[in-house]
């Protein structure tokens, strides 16, 4: 079978995508959408994710179903809507992650510190938990939870978003050792910077001036010389998610342009 075969085996398939309104999930839905999936898009709040779910209908089959990561009962009550809605859940992009901003890890109140691990750590075991009970249920599937290359390496005055990141890594490497004998493919990605709104929200207030400074020389940092379009994240998470991929398990795939080359 081809390369192009392979991936097409998404067509017919749904995808539940968590953090899927906005930024990187909502680039992975569009991809997935236009590959003939069916997707629901998922995450707090409600105007974005109509928003979401207008752009993603103007493509194919997609709905909005709103869910808090943290909380474990909206999670299953998440994972129950799509089976009931689509009948279905073959694959499970987990993207959610709350805002984090840089700051001496000495001066970070235990309360930020305990957001973060709460979405970025807890929300992901909190989703796999239940995508994993459903997939054992309905026959297989893949998942595939969205780290970064923090997750590979320290970074200074981000140390809870570096060590929660880690720690999606180490659920992304148990899991998929002790699932994939039962059918379900688990891996990772590890974005580099890229445009989305979590980054806009970032740099809001630096001056038109400051923006391109801080542009230009996070670009000279690269190698490739430029951020990440959300679009070319999505399509490593398309391939981890596709049969494409079928013999890669556990791996975490660095689209980061060069920086940790
Ligand atoms: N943008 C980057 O440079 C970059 C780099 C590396 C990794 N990442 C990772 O990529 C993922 C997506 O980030 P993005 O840049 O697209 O940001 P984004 O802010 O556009 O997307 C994050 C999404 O998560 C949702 N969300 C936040 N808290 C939630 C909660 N408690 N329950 C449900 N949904 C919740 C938000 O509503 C939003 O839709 C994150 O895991 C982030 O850590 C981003």
């Amino acid at each position: 079978m081809s390369l192009c075969d392979l991936m097409q085996n998404l067509h017919g398939k749904v995808v539940l995508i968590t953090g899927g309104t906005t930024g990187i999930g909502l680039a992975a839905a569009k991809a997935f959408v236009a590959s003939g999936a069916k997707v629901v898009v998922a995450a707090r709040n409600a105007e974005q994710g109509a928003a979401a779910e207008s752009q993603l209908r103007a493509l194919g089959d997609a709905v909005f179903h709103a869910c808090d990561v943290i909380d474990p009962l909206s999670v299953a009550a998440l994972v129950s809507f799509t089976i009931e809605h689509f009948g279905q859940l073959d694959a499970a992009v987990n993207s959610a992650a709350c805002d984090t901003r840089p700051i001496p890890t000495h001066e970070m109140s235990f309360e930020d510190a305990s957001k973060t691990v709460s979405t970025d750590v807890l929300g992901v075991f909190n989703c796999m938990k239940y995508q994993i009970e459903a997939m054992l249920r309905l026959g297989g599937g893949t998942i595939v939870n969205v780290s970064s290359v923090n997750g590979l390496s320290g970074v200074p005055t981000a140390a809870i978003y570096s060590a929660a990141k880690h720690a999606v890594i180490g659920l992304t490497r148990s899991t998929a050792k002790e699932y994939i004998g039962r059918g379900i493919r688990i891996n990772a990605v590890c974005p580099g910077a890229t445009e989305t709104p979590r980054r806009e929200r970032r740099t809001a207030h630096l001056s038109e001036d400051q923006l391109l400074e801080h542009q230009a020389q996070l670009a000279q940092a690269i190698p490739i010389g430029r951020l990440a379009q959300a679009e070319e994240i999505a399509n490593a998470i398309l391939w981890l998610s596709s049969a494409a991929s079928s013999y890669v398990v556990g791996h975490s795939l660095v689209v980061d342009g060069g920086l940790q080359a």
